[in-house]
């Protein structure tokens, strides 16, 4: 009996790639090669399911142009890299790797925003260029994290891991999401409080976007919404490029309009705007905020789970169509 054929879009885990290799004959791409769209439509004709990461598009012209596909199972727990109302039309089931990174993600939310507020890179690069002198009282002086209201947007499961780390510094939390979370869930998230977009972004000491993209999430944080901030409020976005006009945020940022901002995503990227790299108050990681080892691995072997069981009986657990 011939083996359903399956694309691995992008480089992952050689054991994961032998794991779908015990199911399918796999077309794996070791050299980690950036597929054209003319390249990804070739490739996956004649394929019955695509493995796919958050820089595989699969728009509705690749999804309409590659009739034998009948799953896309990608390894990330966004997915605005796929237009999934063409794959819902078109038959396609398409699935995500929730949760397993939820605790890593919200690690690293903490990462940023503690070197953001305390401005730990810069010191950094001040330090690595010769220019610790001497004390002074002044030197390199940043915001309290401890005993500020950290203000969430977007309160899925990720932002309550973020509101839950917060207990440790005896902070406020104050959140806005599409609806309200259970009373239950908001008591575990160290008793957040649901309020305005506007409330949050007038009171916050440090603002943490953790909210998927959608077309409505785009430029949730734009010149209005900036210029409503604090001018002591760090910014810190783990969630996805787009959600923050960056073109607003760089004015502001060069204006000294709020004090700092940690991002881990970009709009277009890798190819963000250079001009980020001109401002010394602003931390800038290479969309990292899920990459340890362990949980890595747990988002590939979760898009595996959903891809072989999308293929044998039909029923993955973490089915994004509606
Ligand atoms: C996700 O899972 O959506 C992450 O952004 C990928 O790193």
């Amino acid at each position: 009996m011939t083996k359903p054929r399956i694309l691995v879009t992008r480089a992952v885990f050689p054991d994961v790639v032998e794991r779908l290799a015990q199911h399918f004959d796999v077309e794996a791409n070791p050299n980690d090669d950036i597929y054209s769209k003319d390249e990804l439509v070739g490739k996956l004709q004649g394929k019955d399911a695509v493995f796919t990461t958050p820089s595989s598009s699969m728009t509705a012209e690749v999804i309409a142009a590659c009739p034998s596909l009948k799953a896309i199972c990608n390894m990330a727990v966004g997915f605005n890299n796929i237009d999934i109302a063409a794959a819902t039309r078109a038959g396609i089931v398409v699935t995500n790797t929730p949760d397993v990174l939820n605790e890593t993600t919200a690690d690293f939310a903490w990462a940023l925003l503690l070197a953001t507020a305390r401005r730990v890179t810069e010191s950094e690069h001040w330090l690595r260029a010769g220019k610790w002198q001497k004390w002074r009282y002044d030197t390199l002086l940043g915001a309290d994290v401890h005993g500020a209201t950290l203000g969430i947007i977007g309160m899925g499961r990720i932002g309550q891991a973020i509101a839950r780390r917060s207990m440790g510094f005896d902070m406020q939390v104050i959140y806005h999401n599409r609806s309200k979370v259970a009373e239950h869930l908001e008591a575990r998230a160290n008793n957040a409080r649901y309020v305005s977009k506007e409330e949050l972004l007038r009171t916050a000491d440090h603002i943490v976007l953790a909210l998927p993209y959608s077309p409505e999430a785009h430029h949730t944080i734009g010149a209005a919404e900036l210029a409503a901030m604090k001018p002591t409020a760090t910014l810190i976005n783990i969630a996805r490029g787009g959600i923050v006009d960056d073109a607003a945020l760089i004015v502001a940022l060069r204006a000294n309009r709020l004090a700092a901002a940690g991002l881990d995503v970009f709009e277009n990227e890798p190819a963000f705007d250079p001009a980020f790299l001109t401002l010394s108050n602003v931390v800038l990681t290479p969309h990292i905020a899920s990459a340890s080892e362990p949980t890595r691995r747990a988002m590939a072997n979760c898009a595996a789970d959903n891809l072989i069981a999308a293929l044998t009986d039909g029923t993955p657990p973490n089915i994004l169509n509606p």
